[in-house]
Formats: C-alpha cells, sequence, structure tokens
C-alpha cells in the first residue's frame, strides 16, 4: 500500500513511510522556553513506533509572540533545547521537523503582558476575552521576518531535518493573510496580493536560512469558516506562489479532511455544534492540482485508520500528518502497520489521574486538552 511507501522531498530527504506526527502543542515546557524531560518523552515514545516523520509542537520565534508555555527557538540559549528536541524526536529513525510560530493577535497576555501584543493590525480577535493588539510597525513586520529566519538557522545548527512555518490556525502568519485581521494599507496588506507578502517572506526568509539540503514546509488553513474570511480561492493563489518557493511540502490544517472543516477561530469545543463547512472543492484535491508535483501535499484532520489515511491519500495528498489519535494512543502506528486496528484506545481514560504515567502525555497537556471539552475523545 501506498501509505507505507517511502516519500523523497525535493530537499532529497526522504520519509520511510507517508505518516507524520502532526505538530501537537504540550503547554508543558519551561518558563525559559527550554524543553521539558516529559515532553520529549511524549514525542519520542510516539515516533518510536516509526513514522516517516515527527513535527514539533509549535515553537516560538520571539518571546512577545508566544501564545502558550512552549518551546523557543528565539536566540542561542535555546539551541541545546532544540537539540534534545532533535534528538528525541528522531530516536527510532523519524525525520525530525521543527514547526515555527508567532501568536500575534492570539499570543497570550499573561505571559508577555498585555501592553506587549501585537499583531499585523490593531483588531482583537472572535475569541472569548480577547484583547485589542497594536499595529506593528513596518520595522516590527521585518524583525519578525528576520526571527522566522534566525528560528530556522538555530534548527539546522540543531541538527532537524527542516522546518515547518505555522502559516495556519489563526497565528501570525496566518493573521496576515486574513483579511479579517489585517487592514494594513503598505507592502504588508491592502490587497489580497499585499496580504500575500508576509507569509511569502517568512517562506523565502526559512528556505534560505535552511539551504537547499534541508526540509522546508508551510501549514495553511485553506480558508476561513468565519465571514469575510479568506476564501479556498485566494488560498489556492497562495498556495500556487509558496509552491514556486522551492518549498518541500504544504500541509492542510484541517479538523475532518473529509468535512474540510477548518480551525475556526473562536475555538468554541463545547459550545453549540456548528453546522459542518464543506467547500465545494476538496482543499486536498484543490491544492494537490494547483501545487501540480511542485512539492508535497500534506493532509490532516481525524485520520483514525489505514483506510482513512489511504483516503487522504486518493484526494490527492502524498503525506498524513496523524494528531489526536496519536496523543491517546502512542503506539497508534504499531497498531496500524501491524493489522490491531480493533485494538487502538478510542479516547482517553475518564479518569484523569492515570492518564500522563501510563500514554507519557505531559500533566499540563492533559489538563489543556480537558479544558475544552470535546477536542479529544474521551473513554
Ligand atoms: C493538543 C493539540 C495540540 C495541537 N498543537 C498544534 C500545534 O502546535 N501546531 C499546529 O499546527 N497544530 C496543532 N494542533 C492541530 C493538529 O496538528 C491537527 O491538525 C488537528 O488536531 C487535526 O488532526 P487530528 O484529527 O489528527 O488531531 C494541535 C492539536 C491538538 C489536539
Amino acid at each position: 500500500m501506498v501509505v507505507w511507501s517511502p516519500f523523497r522531498f525535493n530537499c532529497g530527504r526522504e520519509m520511510a513511510n507517508r505518516f507524520a506526527i502532526a505538530p501537537l502543542t504540550t503547554d508543558s515546557s519551561h518558563e525559559d522556553g527550554t524543553a521539558a524531560d516529559e515532553e520529549l518523552e511524549f514525542v519520542r515514545r510516539r515516533a518510536a513506533n516509526g513514522f516517516g516523520a515527527a513535527i514539533s509542537s509549535a515553537t516560538y520565534v520571539e518571546d512577545d509572540g508566544r501564545s502558550w508555555q512552549g518551546t523557543g527557538a528565539a536566540h542561542d540559549g535555546h539551541l541545546q533545547s532544540l537539540q534534545r528536541l532533535a534528538g528525541a524526536m528522531r530516536a527510532a529513525g523519524s525525520l525530525a521537523i521543527l514547526q515555527i510560530y508567532d501568536g500575534g493577535r492570539i499570543a497570550k497576555p499573561e505571559l508577555i503582558g498585555e501592553q506587549r501584543m501585537r499583531a499585523p493590525s490593531a483588531v482583537a480577535s472572535l475569541r472569548p476575552g480577547a484583547r485589542t493588539p497594536r499595529a506593528m510597525t513596518p520595522d516590527e513586520v521585518e524583525r519578525l521576518i528576520a526571527s522566522f529566519r534566525r528560528a530556522a538557522s538555530l534548527a539546522r545548527k540543531a541538527g532537524f531535518d527542516g522546518v515547518e512555518v505555522h502559516g495556519a490556525n489563526h497565528y501570525a502568519v496566518h493573521q496576515f493573510f486574513s483579511p479579517r485581521a489585517n487592514h494594513r494599507d503598505d507592502h504588508w496588506g491592502g490587497t489580497p496580493a499585499r496580504r500575500m507578502n508576509f507569509p511569502l517572506a517568512v517562506a523565502a526568509a526559512v528556505r534560505d536560512a535552511l539551504g537547499p539540503n534541508l526540509i522546508a514546509g508551510f501549514r495553511v488553513t485553506p480558508f476561513e469558516a468565519e465571514a469575510d474570511g479568506y476564501t479556498l480561492a485566494d488560498a489556492s493563489l497562495l498556495c500556487n506562489e509558496l509552491a514556486g518557493l522551492n518549498l518541500d511540502y504544504i500541509s492542510i490544517s484541517l479538523d475532518d479532511f473529509r468535512k474540510s472543516r477548518p480551525q475556526r477561530e473562536t475555538r468554541v469545543y463545547d459550545g453549540p455544534v456548528e453546522p459542518d463547512v464543506i467547500p465545494a472543492k476538496s482543499p486536498i484535491t484543490e491544492f494537490a492540482r494547483v501545487i501540480a508535483g511542485r512539492c508535497a501535499v500534506m493532509a490532516s484532520g481525524g485520520i483514525r485508520t489505514c483506510a482513512d489515511a489511504g483516503e487522504a491519500i486518493g484526494m490527492g495528498a502524498d503525506l498524513v500528518a496523524i494528531g489526536r489519535a496519536v496523543v491517546v494512543d502512542p503506539e497508534w502506528l504499531s497498531k496500524v502497520r501491524s493489522k490491531r486496528e480493533a485494538s487502538i484506545l478510542p479516547g482517553l481514560p475518564g479518569d484523569k489521574s492515570g492518564i500522563a504515567g501510563t500514554l507519557s502525555i505531559p500533566p499540563r497537556m492533559v489538563d489543556y486538552m480537558l479544558s475544552r471539552p470535546g477536542w479529544i475523545p474521551r473513554l
């Protein structure tokens, strides 16, 4: 089956199979942005099943862009922690990819101080309790691009096989592309083409910092479910430009790969059930058409079985990223590979007390996930 066949990226690096561990925030790093032992164990145990690649939790590139207590790639003091992270991720032969992000208007004020929140424009997010950030100056925009570049250089020095720019899920790179979040009228906003300038500049800077032999990926939300958001057609134009930058893959962030449901900015998990958003075209199929083999397409969202992975590949993906299924069952890939899918754990145990120890999930990550009922399946 194609899911078990190797995949060679443009840069020459090869995944042993088509499965990647999706980026999964643990909210469990030390306050200075260095990785905690328990989060290294979280990824080490899961990668040990033989994933072709493991993608790290989103790692901040500037202190002022932190949305949770995660790992940093913001200065040389983070290098050793990044080396440990790369080592844990590739312990069993997986490629190790560092995802890098900035929170922009959804940075966490409790972590950085409300007055330090900066974003493309002074427009608050729709999230409950969101604060209004200040608009970044042109110098700050340039500095943020340089910070993404520096983070990619640190990843290279730390021994990662590549870097994924987090351009999805309403963080800063996504905000620059969004007409809801970006009301600028300079080089970085105003028209759809100018709203692409920041994502493209970050992708180009990362490619440049990595050199030609490491994997450069970019994660994108394929359309915004909110009124007045960008559309699938807008995002296809962005993908077309990204694919011209010699990237290795574009990853499509969805909550459900079949229903094509993107993550809403409000992220209300326990509120009334929102109607499924089903665009006329599958973003996976549409992006594969636009990208036309210039780089790989990675799909994600609700992939729980080998058949699901095969279906996503049939829709046009080359690779699949697995999130909640490997959170809930660290041995998920081994069970899929040995055709023991019936024994896959379907949800986190109802009694929270043993979860951290038996499943190697950092306790803070357990609390973070359970604070949003309906996000992670429970037994
Ligand atoms: C606990 C948790 C943390 C996540 N953290 C990140 C992250 O750091 N970066 C990111 O791009 N996506 C993140 N996601 C989204 C997942 O990568 C994935 O796209 C999403 O959960 C849908 O796929 P799944 O159904 O396989 O989980 C996170 C998801 C979960 C459940």
